[in-house]
């Protein structure tokens, strides 16, 4: 377990530490930081132990589903989600543990009272949240962490989305997430959990803080609540160093914790290319990402930007066994092997050793046990957005959340301008459209063209829900009028700016000086100046060297010109 202490992207805190005790030792935590990462930085990875007796660790990280559960100052508590501030003592719950009850005295409980209670803090709910104020529709949104933002706070690359105009597109999740429910924070409970509903149309929730309970009565209710991490099954999958996607990365982007460093990634969708980048990002290396089906499931500019750091992708490979270390405290190895329809194939097993880390990213499952009970608390009155209801991006959790909106303004009979609920339902249709490839190779400008000025060549051949690159282009030169097409570039128009280099999520632009032989790429690591690099292709073939010469540190990024 490493503490991260150098990011080209994160700001890290000035650190200050608190100390608690662990079992007879102390053991020291960084003060707003969570319980799960001061043990884990210390080395103290098992924090229960099945009725086996076999060694447990985390399971989702975000607070869903109680693997983490110990004894903080004599309460059972959820340590993914618990900060050290204000903690004496952590223990494992005992197994003959009996919670004490502690009876409730009449009057202490608060009831909020509005029209419109959305569960979920993240994208969906705040855009939900947006658009019901904007009708001015009474709300209270309920998130169980301590910041608003959901899923987003824990992402550190830019995000793609399809706008008409610029707000969240090319902006890193986690400041989205900041920027997401505005300045005025009004209505929003945070470090609440809902528990239950009850009968009357009654939410029930609990402050993970002060243990307070509270409830809002509510007209509607709208569910936003996310997902949870799928597990496969294989052997040893409980074994400490066998982590979700969710784990690995919380903990590394929001905890400043590193799970290992040498990583075997299961899944080469978006959140596998995701996770194994910002590992790289934080001082890992990647040893491989494999993949069940005979063909990546990630969006194209995402697997490219993996493969350019040289990390094999083997489709056709499922996950047999995880091998532990001694104690059966951590990871040495992965047996893995070839696979049809996700069988694995006898006699094509193999080992991938010197491993410390398997960061399982075998997509999500939608968390909607709320939703479902919330049918028969709040009939017709229950509307689900985001994860909750169908995996996806942001643009579609944030499309999706708005439309809730004009839903509930629709069944309480508040006017709006139908067209404007036309034109959200639209957008959303078209968010959740997988990449199609359009182009087989990337336009480039003719010789003359190139060889006259500087200019830009955009490796976006597929058609999918994003556009901040013709936002960059202050020469309005980068055109995409719709989630069906591939970006054009004007090169009448285009001067060679190279700022749009700097602004693409999928980092897919590159520039070129033929006059200078010099390449502009977008690079999202440390760079030292004056060193010389290899060019590698899309698939990390080396096509060259260079040496580096930074050229922009907008958005934290260093940049480089080779
Ligand atoms: C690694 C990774 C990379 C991604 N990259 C991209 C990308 O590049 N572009 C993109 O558009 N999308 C991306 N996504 C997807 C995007 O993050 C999600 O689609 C989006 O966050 C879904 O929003 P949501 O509001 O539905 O759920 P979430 O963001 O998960 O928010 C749900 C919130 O509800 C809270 N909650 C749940 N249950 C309760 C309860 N009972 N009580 C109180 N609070 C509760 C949760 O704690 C959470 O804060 C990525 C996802 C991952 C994991
Ligand atoms: S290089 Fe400059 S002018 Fe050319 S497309 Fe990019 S941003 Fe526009
Ligand atoms: S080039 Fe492609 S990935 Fe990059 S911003 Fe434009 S549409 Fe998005
Ligand atoms: S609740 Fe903490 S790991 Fe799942």
């Amino acid at each position: 377990m490493y503490k991260i202490e150098n990011h080209p992207i994160l700001d890290l805190p000035k650190e200050e530490f608190v100390e608690f005790q662990f079992e007879g030792r102390t053991v020291r935590g960084q003060k707003g930081k969570t319980i799960a990462a001061a043990l884990h930085q210390a080395g103290l990875i098992v924090h229960s132990h099945s009725t086996t007796g076999r060694n447990r660790s985390l399971e989702c990280g975000i607070g869903k589903c109680g693997a983490c559960e110990m004894l903080v100052d004599g309460q059972v508590r959820r340590i993914c989600i618990t900060s050290v501030d204000g903690v004496k003592e952590v223990r494992e719950i005992p197994k003959d543990y009996m919670p004490e009850g502690k009876p409730r005295t009449a009057g202490e409980t608060k009831i909020y009272k509005t029209t419109v209670a959305i569960i979920g803090g993240g994208p969906a709910g705040l855009a939900c949240r947006e658009q019901l104020t904007a009708l001015g529709i009474p709300n209270i949104v309920v998130d169980n962490n301590a910041t608003e933002g959901g899923q987003f706070n824990m992402q550190t690359h830019q995000f793609f989305f399809f706008e008409k105009e610029q707000k969240f597109g090319g902006m890193r999740g986690f400041d989205i997430a900041k920027t997401l429910a505005g300045d005025n924070h009004d209505g929003i409970l945070l470090n609440n959990t809902v528990w239950d509903l009850l009968e009357g149309r009654r939410i029930a929730l609990k402050n993970i803080v002060t243990q307070e309970v509270s409830y809002i009565d509510a007209d509607h209710l709208v569910v936003a609540t996310g997902a949870v991490p799928f597990m496969p099954v294989f052997e040893n999958d409980d074994v400490p160093g066998v982590y979700t996607a969710a784990v690995f990365q919380k903990m590394m982007n929001q905890e400043h914790t590193l799970l290992g460093k040498r990583v075997l990634t299961v899944g080469a969708g978006n959140i596998g290319y995701l996770t194994s980048y910002q590992a790289m990002q934080a001082g890992a290396t990647i040893k491989a990402i494999i993949e069940g089906m005979d063909h990546e499931g990630g969006f194209p500019v995402q697997a490219n930007r993996v493969r350019r750091l040289g990390i094999p992708i083997m489709t056709s490979h499922v996950l047999i066994r995880a091998i532990p270390n001694e104690d059966y405290t951590g990871v040495t190895g992965a047996v893995i092997a070839e696979c049809k329809n996700f069988q694995p194939i006898p006699g094509t097993e193999q080992v991938i050793d010197d491993i410390d880390i398997i960061n399982i990213c075998t997509g999500l499952i939608p968390d909607n046990q709320l939703l479902v009970k919330g049918r028969s608390v709040f009939g017709r009155n229950v509307y689900g957005a985001g994860d909750a209801v169908r995996i996806g991006e942001g643009t579609s959790a944030v499309l999706r959340g708005k439309q809730v909106a004009y839903e509930v303004a629709q069944e309480l009979g508040i006017r709006f301008p139908y067209e404007d609920y036309l034109e959200v339902s639209r957008q959303y249709i078209d968010s959740q459209q997988r990449p199609v490839r359009l182009l087989e190779q990337p336009r480039v400008p003719s010789e003359e063209r190139m060889a006259a000025k500087p200019y830009v060549q955009i490796n976006c051949l597929y058609g999918f829900a994003c556009n901040p690159c013709t936002f960059a282009c202050p020469q309005g030169a980068i055109t995409k009028p719709t989630t069906s097409s591939v970006p054009m570039v004007d090169y009448d128009k285009c001067i060679g700016c190279m700022q749009c280099v700097n602004h693409c999520p999928g980092l897919a632009i590159f520039g070129y000086d033929k006059r200078k032989n010099v390449v502009f790429l977008p690079v999202e690591y440390a760079v030292e100046e004056g060193k010389e690099v290899f060019l590698v292709d899309d698939n990390g073939a080396k096509v060259g060297r260079r040496t580096t010469r930074p050229m922009w540190h907008a958005c934290r990024l260093p940049r480089s010109t080779t």
